[in-house]
């Protein structure tokens, strides 16, 4: 993308409880020693999201240490590691959310289709609507199901048939069928599961290019969570997918390439999911990944 049309994209995300993160938990530092850490940072696939040396800091704290890797376009990318290694910092810095966060300061580079997300002259919401965010927990508006689709459209002033786009956005999210006959109805009273798909839908509508989850099925059921996961595949076809999962198994389930921090903000091993999980370069990674820790 060209920095022209970052510039010149219109807004989706005019309200905080489009952006803001409900989740922020307490967070559990982990005290492991540091031994061998692959110095991989690429693999195969076109990158579209490149990060460079990156540091992040809140305060004193410093949440990532010098990260670079590269994300390929049109893959599920998996985020791994402890809680509080940095994993939601590190999506946050992808479409700046980190710029709510007062204390966050952000040191090296993290490219988005070559341009530095960071450079003076991005404009941040409009870097939003190419890289749209998945919570946690389900963040639908107090509206109908419709309206929470047709959102970010009505926000651009965007000149489509919007009841086609609510309707492609809904099939893609695998919702549609669940909510045909009750779009009027409040989002508020679908299910968790259909929530998240409905939140899904509504980040998808603008037809970003990238979808970042955090932790997206981790308050669902095992049938809802199945779904989520399935969906995650099937949007890797059109998206670029980064998720942050807690869940060794999806993570090794739905995704191409997988990075794994480990304490401290540091990013131990970044290589396809397979060798991750096979056939790891650290031992620190495989002991996280077989249970030994974490
Ligand atoms: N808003 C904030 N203000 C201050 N420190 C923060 C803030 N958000 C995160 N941190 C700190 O940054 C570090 C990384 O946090 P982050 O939320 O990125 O971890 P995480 O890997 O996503 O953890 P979890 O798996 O628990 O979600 C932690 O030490 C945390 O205490
Ligand atoms: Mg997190």
């Amino acid at each position: 993308m060209t920095n022209e049309n970052m510039n010149t994209a219109a807004s989706t995300e005019t309200q905080p409880s489009a952006t803001a993160d409900p989740t922020s938990e307490p967070l559990v530092e982990q005290s492991i020693s540091v031994d061998n850490t692959s110095d991989r940072t690429t693999v195969d696939g076109e990158t579209v999201i490149r990060s460079k040396d990156l540091d992040v800091f809140y305060g004193e704290t410093q949440a990532l240490q010098s990260v670079s890797l590269e994300i390929p376009e049109n893959q599920v990318t998996a985020m791994i590691g402890p809680s509080g290694c940095g994993k939601s910092t590190f999506l946050r810095c992808i479409n700046r959310m980190n710029d709510l966060i007062d204390v966050a300061r952000i040191d090296g580079e993290l490219t988005f289709d070559g341009k530095n997300v960071y450079d003076e002259d991005v404009d941040p919401v409009a870097l939003r609507r190419r890289i749209g965010m998945v919570f946690q927990h389900p963040n639908p508006f107090p509206k109908s199901i419709y309206d929470n689709v047709a959102y970010g459209l009505r926000i651009q002033n965007r000149d489509v048939d919007m009841d086609a786009v609510v309707e492609e956005s809904l099939k893609k999210a695998a919702l549609w069928d669940e909510v045909k006959d009750r779009l009027d109805e409040s989002a508020l009273d679908l299910s968790g599961g259909q929530q998240q798909r409905l939140c899904i839908a509504r980040a998808i509508a603008v037809d970003p290019q990238v979808v970042l989850m955090d932790e997206p099925a981790s308050a669902l059921d095992p049938i809802a969570t199945s779904k989520i996961e399935d969906l995650i595949e099937d949007l890797a076809e059109e998206y670029t997918v980064v998720i942050v999962t807690h869940n060794m198994q999806q993570a090794a389930r739905i995704s191409d390439t997988t990075a794994v921090f480990l304490t401290g903000g540091e990013l131990v091993e970044f290589d396809d999911t397979d060798k991750i999980f096979e056939d790891p370069e650290s031992q620190r990674v495989e002991d996280y990944i077989t249970g030994k820790f974490g």
